[in-house]
This record gives C-alpha cells, sequence and structure tokens, in this order.
C-alpha cells in the first residue's frame, strides 16, 4: 500500500514539472511577478489562518474531552457577543488585507502603457485559434505572438465567438476573452524565450489545443521580424504561382478577410510561422496533413478538409504557402 501511495505520489509530482515555460510560479514578465505575489500573499494568510483554526480544534478536543469517571453534561453556553464581534470582524480585516492588493494589482495592468514606443497588439480569440493585430505596424499574425524583450506590450482582448481566455502562465494573463467586450492588460516579458500560450476557458471540441507561443526577442531580432513581415511576399517560381491560383481559388474565402461569417487566420507571410495550426511543427509534411484532415490534428477546427487536389496541384498549394515569408 505504501508503495502505490509512493508511486501516486512520484506521478502527481512527475506532472508538476513539465514545460517551464508553462510555470506560473517561475514569472518571466512582471505581470506574471505580480500574479505570483498575490497568489503567495494569499496561500500564506490562509495558512495562517488554517493554523489557527486546527490549533483552537485541537486545543478543544483535548480541553473538553469525555473523562474518566465523569459523566455529567458539561455546562452549556449560549451566545457570546465578544466571541461574535471577533469572528465577524477577524474575515473583514483578512478580506481587506486581501482585496487591497488584489485591486491595486488588477487596475495596474489594465492600464494603457504610457511609453511612446508601447507595442499595442490586438488580441481575437477564434475558435480555435488566435488572431494577433499590431497597431500601427500593419502587421497581422496568428497563434505566434512576437514581442520585444523588457518592453511592455499592451493587449486589447476581443472575442468573436465564444468565450475564451489568454493565457500565458509564465509571462502572466488569464484574462476573458468575451465576445462584444474589449478587455486590457499589459504583458512583458524580462527574458528572450518562447512562452507557451493557452486558452484556459473551456470553448468547445479544440479547447484543449487552441495554443498560441510568444516569442521575445531582444529588440534587434524584433526589429527584424518586423520588416520581415511587412515586406510583401510575392510568388516567384511556376509552382509558386500556381499555387498562388489554388489558392485564390480554394482559400481565399475565408483566409483574406472578406468573408465576415467565416474567418481564417490570415496567410500572407505564413512561411515565417514556427508552428502550423498553433501545434504542429512547421514543415511540409505538417502542412499536408493539417490541409487533408484538419479534425485529426485540431478536433473541431473550422477549416475544411482539402482533400480533392490532385498529388501535383497539393505539391504547388504547400508550395506556395511555405514560401510566403
Ligand atoms: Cu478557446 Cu478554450
Amino acid at each position: 500500500r505504501v508503495l502505490t501511495v509512493l508511486v501516486l505520489a512520484t506521478l502527481v509530482l512527475a506532472g508538476c514539472q513539465g514545460d517551464p515555460s508553462l510555470n506560473v510560479l517561475d514569472p518571466s514578465g512582471t505581470a506574471g511577478q505580480k500574479q505570483l505575489d498575490l497568489i503567495k500573499w494569499s496561500f500564506f494568510l490562509m495558512c495562517g489562518v488554517f493554523a489557527v483554526v486546527i490549533t483552537i480544534f485541537i486545543y478543544v478536543l483535548i480541553r473538553f474531552r469525555k473523562r474518566k469517571g465523569k459523566d455529567v453534561m458539561p455546562e452549556q453556553t449560549h451566545g457570546s457577543v465578544t466571541l461574535e464581534i471577533i469572528w465577524t470582524v477577524v474575515p473583514i480585516i483578512l478580506l481587506a488585507v486581501l482585496a487591497v492588493p488584489t485591486v491595486t494589482y488588477t487596475f495596474d495592468l489594465a492600464e494603457v502603457p504610457q511609453e511612446d514606443d508601447a507595442i499595442k497588439v490586438k488580441v481575437i480569440g477564434h475558435q480555435y485559434w488566435w488572431e494577433f493585430q499590431y497597431e500601427g505596424l500593419n502587421i497581422k499574425t496568428a497563434q505566434e505572438l512576437h514581442i520585444p524583450v523588457g518592453k511592455k506590450v499592451h493587449l486589447e482582448i476581443h472575442g468573436e465567438d465564444v468565450l475564451h481566455a489568454f493565457w500565458v502562465p509564465a509571462l502572466g494573463g488569464k484574462i476573458d476573452v468575451i465576445p462584444g467586450r474589449v478587455n486590457t492588460m499589459w504583458l512583458d516579458a524580462q527574458k528572450p524565450g518562447v512562452y507557451q500560450g493557452k486558452c484556459a476557458e473551456l470553448c468547445g471540441a479544440g479547447h484543449a489545443l487552441m495554443d498560441f507561443k510568444v516569442f521575445a526577442d531582444d529588440q534587434a531580432k524584433f526589429d527584424k521580424w518586423v520588416a520581415q513581415m511587412q515586406k510583401p511576399a510575392v510568388a516567384q517560381t511556376a509552382s509558386q504561382k500556381e499555387g498562388e491560383k489554388i489558392f485564390m481559388q480554394n482559400c481565399l474565402g475565408c483566409h483574406a478577410g472578406t468573408n465576415p461569417r467565416i474567418q481564417g487566420p490570415d496567410l500572407s507571410k505564413f512561411g515565417n510561422r514556427e508552428t502550423i495550426a498553433g501545434i504542429l511543427k512547421h514543415d511540409d509534411q505538417n502542412l499536408r496533413k493539417w490541409l487533408k484532415n484538419p479534425q485529426s490534428v485540431k478536433p473541431g477546427a473550422l477549416m475544411p478538409k482539402i482533400d480533392y487536389l490532385e498529388p501535383k496541384e497539393m505539391d504547388a498549394l504547400v508550395d506556395y504557402l511555405m514560401s510566403r515569408k
């Protein structure tokens, strides 16, 4: 039995290891650090309350236990104004102690950064992907948010269809995505790296796979990315031009933002991505897998099957998409 408990405990603790970019307890951003401060604050306060309650409980158990030879009903007490005042006032003080920093942090994180060079990004949650539009930079991406290290990034969170929640565990967040409402927050990354992002609100069949990544790079690398994203991609080879034609006929309806009812991600710079659908490695083979059967990759995705193309047409389409850098 001891062995079973040990094995179970090991398994549970092994789950805590996981991906360091998903660790709330080791934040790499200011917002995450503030949130960790709140977690610690409320946790230690709770520990204090727990210790006091358990101490009184154990004291009462021992002090007023049934003793040998004393078989009479103990004296009964009814009502105590002092006690009632204590157990009303103490929790009020404790709640206030918790509420003040919580409310302060909440307003602080919703503030628009005043720095002139603060980056502003409109985040839109869709079933089951994330869209990022950079204000003033004319950049639209999906599943991948690039930010410079050490700079505040202001996020305007919009919802397109159902409730989602934006969350980058190591940087901060978990802010609701609500259709018809705009929520705001800011993030920064203090260390370069790739941080895993998650949808944190059950939103349908593809919820568990509604992932994205935050790439925090130094300013020079970020500027290079911006320049690359702003450069128009032009089909060069015959195969890419053929692929462009196939794309226009089959994909543009949803992927150009012209159809307000069905919106797929903007693919004009698809070749720069590091993932496909936010979860697969960005390579030809995975792109084919995604195109031929999106449901096998991300159940519930609105992307239709593109399984009717001739092999040569599929080659051209893949070639074209991958060339869009
Ligand atoms: Cu979107 Cu869960």
